[in-house]
């Protein structure tokens, strides 16, 4: 029976109660300097994405389509009758169409989005395609502490996380997220979702190096956000997009590279930058199969079933939670 759910999420202490300018003027000062990449997704960079995820090169969201395409009836099975689907970083919702139209017995979808213009359309679309559904959005940054609707607090829990959005934490992250996912939907819930896998590292440095240069563009707009809403001087011609597989760690690393020696201004304070010096804006970590659900098993969950795609270039892991 669902558990009422006030507890929030709290895996990032070190960044409760921050803000983009806070966490701007952190990141330009560190060594090395480093962004957040859930900073990516403005307006310009939530649609940005979503070129990408079209592209040739990036194979995640095509292979993910396809698990969830084949799959979902069976992923459907871990969806009680009357619960509420939490997603996690609901983006176009394509994803969740494809579980809703095969659990015609879920009452709520409760989408929680940092980008608010992308997530007020799509609730709208979802209410006119699922009239029976109660579509409950959330405007939060999932990786800080936010509480449900009072609507959902009633029912089972779902939780939905696709996209491989997970490898952005640190494994050490990621596992604190499950912990506190767990907590949240509450004892006997499940999680759905997408991890990317360790392959080989030149499909996976074509995928964030597309030829049309959609992902340089997003990594760059992180430059144009902090012009617009930061008043910053970031010149974006003087920067350039770098991403490569990182075999030791696993991931792939996505920096912005001075292309000359710089000052910017970035609210009120000055920047400098050396030739070549680059600001760190994104990790996507690959797991194995294996080690993915011996993150999810020390996190308190328990593997229930996983899908790959044909090539297993990607895949989804049900998970159950027993926890105490
Ligand atoms: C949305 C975080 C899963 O890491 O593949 C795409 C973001 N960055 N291209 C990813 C992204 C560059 C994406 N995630």
């Amino acid at each position: 029976m669902a558990a009422p759910i006030q507890a929030a999420l709290a895996y990032e202490p070190a960044e409760a109660g921050s803000s983009f300018a806070h966490d701007v003027i952190a990141g330009l000062t560190a060594r090395p300097k480093q962004l957040p990449p859930k900073y990516f997704y403005d307006e310009i960079g939530a649609q940005l994405f979503e070129d990408i995820t079209a592209s040739p090169e990036y194979y995640l969201t095509r292979c993910e389509l396809q698990i969830l395409g084949e799959r979902a009836p069976e992923i459907a099975r871990f969806f009680p009758a009357d619960s509420a689907l939490i997603e996690f970083g609901s983006g176009s919702s394509r994803k969740v169409r494809i579980l809703l139209a095969a659990a015609p017995t879920i009452a709520a979808y409760v989408p929680v989005d940092i980008s608010s213009q992308m997530l007020v359309q799509e609730a709208e679309a979802l209410r006119r395609d699922y009239p029976r559904l109660a579509v409950l959005a959330v405007e939060a940054d999932f990786t800080q502490p936010f509480s449900l609707p009072a609507a959902a607090a009633g029912m089972a829990h779902t939780g939905f996380f696709p996209g491989s959005t997970i490898g952005n934490f640190e494994p050490h992250e990621a596992s604190s997220f499950l912990r506190h996912a767990g907590r949240m939907l509450g004892r006997g819930a499940a999680l759905i979702i997408g991890v990317d896998l360790v392959k080989d590292a030149g499909i996976l440095n074509a995928a964030y190096n597309d030829a049309a240069g959609l992902t340089a563009k997003f990594n760059l707009n992180l430059l144009g956000r902090i012009n617009r809403e930061l008043n910053g001087d970031f010149e974006l011609e003087n920067f350039g997009h770098r991403a490569f597989y990182n075999r030791e760690r696993h991931r792939i690393e996505m920096h912005l590279v001075s292309k000359k020696r710089q000052k910017v201004s970035v609210a009120g304070r000055t920047v400098e930058f050396r030739t070549g010096e680059t600001i760190h804006t994104e990790n996507s970590y690959k797991y194995t199969l294996e080690y993915f659900a011996a993150l999810a098993r020390g996190s308190g969950w328990t593997p229930a079933a996983t899908w790959t795609d044909a090539g297993a270039n990607f895949s989804i892991h049900a998970l159950t939670f027993e926890d105490r």
